[in-house]
């Protein structure tokens, strides 16, 4: 029987402000490649780290967490993003208008959500997730906080 169980929790955090928000995206934009440390087919991960952002970041959410831009061109399938269990997330893009996440248990759909833009959020990555309806051409650009490093 299916059984919903909440994996996306939205947090009362403050929004980030326009122009750091804007000055990501046109970076993303711009140079693509930069600061690229991990990457496929329609994924890539750059950190953010030593900018303006990190600074309001280290000031307005927490001093310790990992940040970085996680930047899908297209769905991702089903995945765990083992070792890590939970993350931290903001999106600053959507890549599209009807991107869904679902998350899995024993290839059960137990969770299924259209999450908001400029929304924090906590995620359950540690269970099965995937992610589709992200359009061609578009992108969808997640700020991404780990909470611990990984071993
Ligand atoms: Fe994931």
């Amino acid at each position: 029987m299916f059984k919903s169980m909440k994996q996306v929790k939205y947090l009362n955090f403050p929004v980030i402000p326009d122009h750091l928000r804007d000055m990501a995206i046109n970076k993303i934009s711009k140079n693509p490649d930069s600061r690229i440390v991990k990457s496929n087919e329609n994924y890539k991960w750059t950190i953010v780290k030593d900018n303006e952002l990190e600074q309001w970041l280290v000031t307005n959410i927490s001093p310790s967490l990992f940040w970085g831009l996680q930047i899908i061109t297209g769905d991702m399938r089903i995945h765990s993003d083992n070792p890590t269990t939970v993350k931290i997330c903001y999106l600053f893009e959507l890549g599209g208008d009807n991107v869904i996440t679902e998350f899995y248990h024993n290839d059960q759909i137990i969770d299924s959500i259209k999450i908001d833009h400029d929304r924090w959020h906590i995620l359950n990555v540690m269970i099965n997730h995937s992610v589709r309806g992200v359009e061609s051409g578009k992108t969808r650009i997640s700020l991404t906080g780990r909470i611990f490093e990984k071993l």
